[in-house]
């Protein structure tokens, strides 16, 4: 007996060939993002030259014959390719290369994440909500978010909830607790090295972290330095960035969204600031947020002390500086 019944709801993914949607897709097409009983349609968008690979993976989510799983169509061409998504998934980007500078990057991206955000625009549902996981993701949502004018802007958001789940890893490792025993972790700013993962406010089984954690200095010394570089160290020892735990989190992110945080916790997104915390409206940067009913709220009235404030600082100014460069080039304008 059939127990699904709710309007289908389209999913386009970009890079759909590459190794990060080769997590994503069959978790979606399973139901772990937009729970058991809401059906999926798929669009996949890739570039030509992956077209055939994509074709590939649209056989092996077909062979899987999933009860949610609807529809899959692929393409390469962004205006066909977000045309009636309610939540798009912005994971196909231009990989840094060696020698690349960050401002290359930022460059390589621009046009992608422009062409995107006119697309979504253009063509995708109305209550569309956009998650950005190609880096640099924090910038790459803001240019697309800048080149959407139909869409509202708090529907762009961008993926730091890895960095949350690596944060709560880490404070379970240090603490023997479970990870379902632990709260109210914060990731600040950009998902970049200068992020600032938080344990101000963060609780191991309802008690203040900072008594579970006993000497201060591994907070400074070790905690922050270690989540920071998680990427890095992934990279390093794998020969290849992150994917299924990047994947994980994307799902994450959307189900909690979509579906609502647990009560008494929150998590980490990044999403167009609105001046909180001091940090200039409409950079897209990391906060905490509560989700119920399809909306997020930026948790509001955090005590922020000199130690966090610092950090946070700091990666702001990076998104700052990332924004004047997108400007710059003419991706992007002012808010
Ligand atoms: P990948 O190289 O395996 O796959 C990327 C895919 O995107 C490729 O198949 C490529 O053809 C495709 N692509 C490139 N430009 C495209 C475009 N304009 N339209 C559609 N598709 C396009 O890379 P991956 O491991 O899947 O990682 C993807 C991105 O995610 C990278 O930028 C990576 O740095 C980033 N990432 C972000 C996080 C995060 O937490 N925010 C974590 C891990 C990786
Ligand atoms: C990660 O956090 O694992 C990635 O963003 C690293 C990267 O540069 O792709």
């Amino acid at each position: 007996m059939s127990v699904v019944a709710r309007t289908p709801v389209t999913v386009t993914v970009t890079g759909g060939a590459g190794q990060i949607a080769y997590g994503l897709l069959f978790r979606i097409a399973a139901g772990d993002m937009l729970g058991p009983d809401t059906p999926v349609r798929l669009r996949l968008l890739e570039i030509p030259a992956a077209v055939q690979a994509l074709e590939g993976v649209a056989m092996e989510l077909e062979d899987c014959a999933f009860p949610l799983l609807e529809s899959v169509d692929i393409s390469d061409d962004p205006w066909d390719g977000f045309s009636g998504a309610n939540v798009a998934v912005l994971v196909g980007a231009r990989p840094r290369t060696a020698r690349m500078e960050r401002a290359d990057l930022l460059a390589a991206n621009g046009p992608i994440f422009t062409d995107q955000g006119a697309a979504i625009s253009a063509s995708a549902a109305d209550d569309v909500r956009v998650l950005v996981v190609g880096n640099p993701a924090n910038t790459n949502a803001f240019i697309a978010m800048s080149n959407a004018p139909e869409v509202p802007a708090e529907r762009f958001t961008a993926l730091t909830r890895l960095d949350h789940n690596r944060a709560i890893a880490q404070l379970a490792r240090r603490t023997g607790a479970a990870a379902a025993d632990i709260a109210r972790i914060t990731v600040w700013g950009n998902h970049s090295a200068t992020q600032y993962p938080d344990l101000g406010h963060a609780t191991v089984a309802g008690r203040p972290a900072a008594g579970a954690v006993g000497d201060p200095a591994w907070v400074r010394d070790e905690f922050i330095p270690t989540v920071q570089r998680r990427g890095t160290a992934i990279i390093e020892a794998r020969g290849a960035s992150s994917a299924a735990s990047a994947a994980a989190a994307a799902i994450d992110h959307i189900r909690d969204w979509t579906l609502g945080t647990a009560p008494g916790d929150w998590v980490s997104m990044a999403v167009p600031s609105d001046g909180s915390y001091g940090v200039p409206e409409g950079l897209i940067s990391s906060f905490p947020v509560t989700c119920a009913a399809g909306e997020y709220t930026i948790v509001p009235g955090l005590e922020i002390d000199e130690f966090s404030r610092e950090r946070i600082d700091a990666s702001v100014a990076e998104l700052e500086s990332e924004r004047e460069a997108v400007i710059g080039l003419g991706f992007a304008k002012h808010p």
